[in-house]
């Protein structure tokens, strides 16, 4: 029989702490970006945030890899069964999430007919042809995309510091790799 370890590999926890971080910053770039007037500096932030995108959907594909070959802590056993089947579910909804965001964002700016080429060396193929009304249609799916992300996050982390501070188990802390003193799981 195998045992659940106690906390996430440290691989997990870095990828996971790396891709939240980059989500946070692609956000608000890419709310402040849209609005400003067309210029030099507008198209650098264009650039740096699809940078920040293309990173995230790679780490994405690593962190999918980390989760495979290394096996998650159980969740504790005083949890209710509908709040694992919750958190399972978010969970799942989370990593299809940090594919889809930036798969769009890659075939909307593909679609603008803008190619992105990743750190300015790079050059990404672009994943349909240039079409203005498919471009608009994905940036309004994009656009959508973020906010189902942004509330699915606002969920998981307030979810995450009720385990913390309420309930005082060790959900959260398991993800910290910094942490290396179990509370009670
Ligand atoms: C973690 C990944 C990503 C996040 C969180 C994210 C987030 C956002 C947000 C919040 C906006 C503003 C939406 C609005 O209010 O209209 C935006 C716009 C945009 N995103 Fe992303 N994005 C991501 C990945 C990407 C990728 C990979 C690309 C392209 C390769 C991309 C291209 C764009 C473009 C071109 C816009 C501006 C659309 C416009 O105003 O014309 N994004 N993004």
């Amino acid at each position: 029989m195998t045992t659940s370890p106690a906390y996430y590999a440290r691989p997990v926890v870095g990828l996971h702490w790396a891709i939240a971080l980059l989500i946070f910053a692609a956000l608000p770039l890419g709310v402040y970006m849209g609005d400003l007037p067309l210029s030099p500096d507008k198209l650098r932030l264009f650039s740096y945030h699809k940078w920040i995108g293309v990173t995230v959907f790679v780490l994405s594909l690593l962190r999918v890899a980390a989760r495979v070959a290394f096996a998650p802590p159980a969740l504790p056993e005083a949890m209710p069964r509908w709040e694992q089947s919750a958190a399972v579910a978010m969970h799942a909804l989370l990593y299809a999430l940090i594919f889809v965001v930036p798969l769009s964002g890659w075939v909307m700016s593909s679609a603008t007919g803008f190619q992105t080429v990743w750190f300015g060396v790079l050059p990404l193929p672009d994943l349909v042809g240039k079409n203005k009304e498919l471009a608009e249609s994905l940036k309004l799916l994009h656009k959508n995309l973020n906010i189902v992300i942004v509330v699915l996050i606002i969920v998981h982390v307030t979810a995450a510091l009720k385990h913390h501070v309420i309930e005082r188990d060790a959900v959260l802390a398991r993800m910290l790799a910094w942490r290396r003193r179990p509370r009670r799981c």
